[in-house]
């Protein structure tokens, strides 16, 4: 449904996109996680035919953002990170303008704002003046108005942003029910709510992506780049120095413990049972295994961090 490829944009030199590639399948909820500045924004803006990119290429329901940018727009609604909005127009008038300038008969159109009034539970605000709205109603009402043309695509840039823990619990609800109606890209720098809501996630730091897969994905990955905890009974450096010429361990670090050898074992691939066969032969005493699970927010993190080095290297 969306395909990105080599995706890149400058603004004058600042690099905001970096050779961005990705697809996302009909019916996926994807997941664009990052930290601020990362590129998230840039990024929807081609997508959503506002900017070109400076190189590269992307395509939406087939259609190419940039010679075809009307079939695009007709095939996407967009909430963008701040939704503007008439103050004095009331919700109703409001959604009416935006079908008609979307070119919506009169029949749709009504039919259309009964629909996406009731999806986003905007029903009972319908008459009010926008400008009387909350700020957690003004994001619904803006997702009903992405809502309105019935789109295959809805791109989302941080929705849940100043809103408060109900509102960002409803519309987390809301745009997961969505998801089972169109195709959604939504952008946040919280990781929890992407965790929550989507099938896939795209982290991206630096206008690159550095990690990117389903939930389970991003666990095993975060599992195989987590330390084993293994600690011997006995003592001395030979046993630090038996586990580190294991041919899959790539770093030991001995850890302090109290009348025993305590290690933190970082490995290519599961060394469990290797250092288990080595210590049965050593007669040395397993007195406790595991590994030590990071969290999903530690690897994020983590490899946010380890993209900003690379920049500061490559600078
Ligand atoms: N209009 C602009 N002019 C110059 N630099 C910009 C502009 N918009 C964004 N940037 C820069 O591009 C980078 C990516 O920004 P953005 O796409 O807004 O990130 P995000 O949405 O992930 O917070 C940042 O370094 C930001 O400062
Ligand atoms: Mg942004």
């Amino acid at each position: 449904m969306i395909e990105v490829r080599n995706l890149t944009k400058y603004y004058g030199p600042v690099l905001a996109v970096d050779d961005l590639s990705f697809s996302l399948d009909k019916g996926q909820i994807i997941g664009f996680l990052g930290p601020n500045g990362a590129g998230k924004t840039t990024t929807i803006r081609i997508l959503t035919c506002f900017m070109p990119a400076t190189r590269g290429s992307a395509t939406v329901a087939g259609y190419d953002v940039f010679t075809q940018s009307l079939e695009v727009r007709r095939k996407i609604g967009y909430l963008p990170e701040s939704v503007p909005l008439y103050m004095e127009m009331r919700v109703n008038e409001y959604l009416k303008f935006r079908g008609q300038l979307r070119g919506l008969d009169r029949t749709t159109l009504k039919k259309r704002t009964g629909y996406v009034l009731e999806q986003c539970w905007l029903g009972d605000v319908a008459t009010r003046p926008i400008g009387q709205l909350s700020k957690g109603y003004r994001q619904r009402l803006g997702l009903a108005d992405a809502l309105l043309h019935d789109p295959d695509v809805l791109i989302l840039d941080e929705p849940t942003v100043g809103l408060d823990p109900t509102q960002i619990r409803a519309t987390r609800e809301l745009i997961k029910e969505l998801g089972k109606r169109h195709t959604i890209l939504l952008s946040s720098h919280i990781l929890p709510e992407v965790e929550a809501i989507c099938h896939r996630t795209i982290i991206i730091a630096g206008g690159r992506i550095v990690a990117s897969g389903s939930p389970e994905e991003l666990r095993r990955q975060i599992c195989e780049q987590s330390r084993l905890i293994v600690e011997f009974k006995g003592s001395g450096d030979a046993i630090a120095a038996a586990v580190r010429k294991l041919p899959m361990v790539q770093n030991v670090e001995t850890l302090p413990s109290e009348g025993a050898v305590r290690l933190a074992v970082m490995s290519k691939s599961d060394s469990r049972e290797a250092i288990s066969l080595l210590a049965i032969a050593q007669h040395w005493p397993i007195l406790e295994m595991r590994q030590e699970v990071a969290s999903l927010e530690d690897f994020f993190v983590r490899v946010v961090a380890d993209q900003g080095k690379k920049a500061v290297l490559s600078a």
